[in-house]
């Protein structure tokens, strides 16, 4: 089935795909979809056109997460810092993310895939909130893989949300301070009865979380490359699965040793 997305030539990435072990794909890979600007400006293009191709780039990769058999992949669409950047720029990412809604839903519908969405989303435009809400509400029965998009989405805004509402709970004696642990905060973080990602991939050749699922991310495996976003392949996504593969997660104890 992977064998499509590679070419003949290439050995190295033949090899991963004959490797990777079907009965240990990560559950949860998150991605920082980083880089569009620099692909559109090294083409001489205007940075709109990177975002337009990053835009094609998860159409391919959500298509390829949902055949691999990946549970749950959150992107990083808009932190809550791209409201520093221009606003010609901001409002094009938000049209885009408005298209992409009114484009995908069928294809995610066929691909059996559940959207959902992470952030402060009742900050953006009341159009795209409702588009938002539709594209949920269209695909909630779906069983196959949660697309969840990080849009308006900052983790220490999350985990500041979490304190407040636990901090509510206690305030109104509905929660006792020795009650509180880390189960507490996670049930008010917006990824709830998610699993923490295993694998998180930032292209781009930045190596930095920005903001990004601050408190999920503790144990994940980091895959860093140097591709820009929009020349991101499934090839790319079957590599870094492969090298997560090769790994061992340890949770801060010692190889093949569980004493709870
Ligand atoms: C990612 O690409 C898209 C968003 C952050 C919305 P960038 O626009 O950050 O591209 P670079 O990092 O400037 O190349
Ligand atoms: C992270 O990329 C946010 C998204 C990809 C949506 P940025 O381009 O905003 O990150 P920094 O500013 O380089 O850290
Ligand atoms: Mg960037």
């Amino acid at each position: 089935m992977w064998k499509k997305w590679f070419s003949k030539k290439d050995n190295q990435e033949q090899t991963s795909y004959n490797n990777i072990d079907s009965a240990r794909i990560p559950k949860h890979v998150a991605i920082i979809m980083d880089g569009n600007g620099r692909w559109a400006q090294k083409r001489g293009f205007p940075r709109t056109l990177g975002h337009r191709a990053g835009a094609e780039t998860l159409r391919e990769v959500v298509k390829a997460s949902a055949e691999i058999g990946i549970q749950v992949l959150t992107a990083y669409a808009f932190s809550t810092e791209n409201w520093r950047r221009p606003d010609e720029e901001v409002s094009l990412l938000m049209s885009l993310l408005a298209d992409y809604l009114d484009n995908e839903i069928a294809e995610l519908e066929q691909n059996n895939v559940q959207i959902r969405f992470i952030g402060k989303i009742d900050e953006l435009a009341p159009t795209l909130q409702k588009k938002i809400e539709k594209a949920q509400a269209q695909t909630a029965h779906n069983t196959g893989l949660i697309l969840n998009l990080a849009v308006n989405y900052g983790g220490r805004t999350e985990i500041l949300r979490a304190v407040k509402i636990i901090s509510e709970q206690v305030l109104n004696k509905e929660l006792e301070l020795q009650d509180i642990n880390e189960s507490t905060i996670e049930e008010n973080l917006y990824t709830v009865n998610l699993p923490a990602p295993d694998l998180l991939i930032r292209p781009s050749g930045d190596f930095r979380i920005s903001n990004f699922l601050l408190w999920q991310m503790a144990y994940t495996e980091f895959w860093f490359t140097e591709i820009n976003w929009p020349d991101f392949k499934p090839e790319h996504l079957v590599q870094a699965i492969y090298e997560f593969q090769q790994r061992e997660r340890r949770f801060g104890g010692i190889k093949n040793t569980k004493k709870r």
